[in-house]
């Protein structure tokens, strides 16, 4: 499929998503989300993806919500339509989805990196909630992700003053897992969703939903969700595989990759 916003290609079992507004410094409008819906779900239908890895350009991944198409918008019909509630289904992509984050991820881009499981940065990215400074707030997660993510006093400290903070400052606080060079980015993230997509996927699914169920639950509903996660595991022929290999010193060939 043709997309207007998007390149989309595959490499062997990732899917690479690379936001492509270069003239808009990849803003998210409509499209951008009708087109990434289309993409997801297709990728979720492919058997053979087992990671999604998405960025944008080395300037910017996403400078936010496309400020020229909202800029008009009443309340009665941004209301009514739940605009912008779409991204919810990004956020549930089952498969694991890294982003890569060189240069700008404001507003909106911050917030579409937040729904990514993981964050690779280059040494060059920045992030930042600026909603403030356009007389809004954050609309796409940003108040609540950013919170969970950096705790408190950072996320206020940046969704208040609308500040963007550098590479270093987003490692340290915990909101990406990794710092690379810029010309390194792209392959660290597509080295990592390989290795996530050499596993089984059952497993990585289940692990992905353990992890996102503490965000939702209590610690001992967490710790019962997990251990019933980890029991149904043992039904599956990966489990005996990857055991088995362990046992005889090989590598596992996993049936659902
Ligand atoms: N929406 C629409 N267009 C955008 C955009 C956005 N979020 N961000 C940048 N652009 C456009 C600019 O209008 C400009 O287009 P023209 O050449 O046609 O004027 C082009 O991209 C290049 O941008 P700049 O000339 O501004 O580039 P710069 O290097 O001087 O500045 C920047 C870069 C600091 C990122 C600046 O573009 C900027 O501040 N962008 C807006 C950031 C922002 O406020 N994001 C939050 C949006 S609201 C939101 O996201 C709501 C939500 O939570 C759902």
């Amino acid at each position: 499929m043709a997309y207007e916003t998007l390149i989309v290609e595959t490499r062997g079992n990732v899917a690479l998503v690379t936001l492509n507004r270069p003239q808009a410094l990849n803003a998210l409008n409509s499209t951008v989300l009708k087109e990434l819906k289309a993409a997801y779900a297709a990728f979720h239908a492919d058997e053979a993806i087992g990671a999604i890895v998405i960025t944008g350009s080395e300037r910017a991944f996403a400078a936010g919500a496309d400020i020229k198409e909202m800029q008009s918008l009443q309340f009665a019909d941004i209301y009514k339509s739940d605009f912008i509630s779409g991204w919810d289904d990004i956020a549930k992509a089952r498969k694991p989805v890294i982003a890569a984050v060189s240069g700008f991820a404001l507003g909106g881009g911050c917030e579409l990196a937040m729904m990514c499981d993981f964050i690779i940065a280059s040494e060059t990215a920045k992030f930042g909630q600026p909603e403030i400074t356009l007389g809004v707030i954050p609309g796409m997660g940003g108040s609540q992700r950013l919170t969970r993510a950096v705790g408190k006093a950072k996320a206020m400290d940046l969704v208040l003053t609308g500040r963007m903070m550098d590479a270093a400052e987003a490692e340290r606080s915990g909101l990406v897992s990794r710092v690379v060079a810029p010309e390194r980015l792209l392959d660290e993230a597509l080295a990592a969703a390989e290795k996530i997509a050499s596993l089984s996927q059952p497993s990585v699914m289940m692990a992905k939903e353990a992890v996102n169920r503490a965000f939702e639950t209590t610690l001992e509903e967490g710790l019962r969700f997990e251990r019933r996660l980890f029991h149904s595991l043992f039904a599956t022929d990966d489990q005996k595989e990857g055991m088995a290999a362990f046992v005889e010193k090989r590598k596992p060939a996993f049936n659902h990759r």
